[in-house]
């Protein structure tokens, strides 16, 4: 297949997207690119919760999954968000296919040993529905909810996971995972903060260590040094603009690129 795209598109971040932002996706789709869509949906699923006076609960940037808040996850991750996204992609002119990684096993796992509750860990991946959405000449939008071998449960999976996991699944050429920041930035002397332009396992390792990367970010980065390590080309952390998804695409500076290159993950 040619060389594929994946966006992982932040909930922190979808209601802020702009228009553009989905012509370009359309543009680069009527070019003939090869994308694919993960998106999160963190905000929608945490005012929803709120709704259903369910307290949200992190672990290092993590969800914790109980059941109620799994059925609220699952109602909004492949409901009202997977479906938003569908519509703002088709009215900015793109073909858009919108799915969950429960449907045709696409993302198979088993729940977490951790303290997480109903929260799965990735066993295999399954290709052939993205793959078969995009030989349609649809760009798969996948919502990043996993099921058990044996069909019986769904599993919450951090959408920085599942796409990293949907990238190494398709061979993908580039991850870019779109977010709410301009990519991983570094708090300066003078109190201001800078963008990491590049970052390789080794300096990643330092800045969670320093508490640079914390929260969300962690989970992005140690999916992106996966990513890499299953043989994705490239990632970048970038704010969802058409400016830095073009520049990406073409190749050029946007946001902060990660490379294993100066160390291994530990
Ligand atoms: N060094 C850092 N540089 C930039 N952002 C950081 C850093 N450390 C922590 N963060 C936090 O990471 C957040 C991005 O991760 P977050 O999980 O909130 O968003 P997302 O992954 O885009 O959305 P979702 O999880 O809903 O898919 C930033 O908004 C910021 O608060
Ligand atoms: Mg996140």
């Amino acid at each position: 297949m040619e060389e594929i795209v994946v966006i992982k598109c932040g909930g922190s971040t979808m209601d802020q997207l702009p228009d553009s932002f989905f012509q370009a996706i359309a543009s680069l789709q009527q070019d003939g690119k090869k994308l694919v869509i993960v998106h999160g949906g963190g905000p929608a699923i945490n005012a929803m919760l709120d709704r259903v006076q369910i307290a949200p609960q992190f672990v290092d940037g993590l969800r914790v999954t109980c059941e109620d808040t799994l059925g609220v996850v699952e109602m909004v991750l492949c409901g009202s968000i997977n479906k938003a996204l569908v519509r703002r992609l088709t009215r900015a002119g793109a073909k858009a296919w919108g799915v969950s990684g429960i449907d045709g096993q696409t993302i198979v796992a088993e729940k977490t040993s951790k303290p997480l509750g109903w929260v799965g860990e990735i066993k295999q991946m399954n290709a052939a529905i993205p793959k078969a959405i995009l030989t349609q000449g649809y760009l798969p939008v996948i919502a990043p909810l996993s099921v058990s071998t044996d069909g019986g449960n769904t599993f919450n999976v951090n959408a920085d996971v599942a796409a990293g996991a949907v990238a190494a699944a398709l061979g993908a050429e580039k991850l870019v995972m779109v977010t709410d920041v301009p990519g991983i930035l570094r708090p300066q002397a003078d109190g201001s903060k800078a963008l990491v332009q590049e970052t390789n396992a080794r300096e990643i390792a330092a800045m969670i260590a320093d508490e640079v990367i914390t929260g969300g970010m962690i989970p992005k980065v140690t999916a992106a040094l996966d990513a890499l390590g299953q043989g994705v080309e490239q990632v970048v952390i970038c704010k969802g603009t058409a400016e830095d998804l073009l520049a990406v695409c073409a190749g050029k500076e946007a946001g902060t690129t990660v490379r294993t290159r100066g160390g291994v993950y530990q």
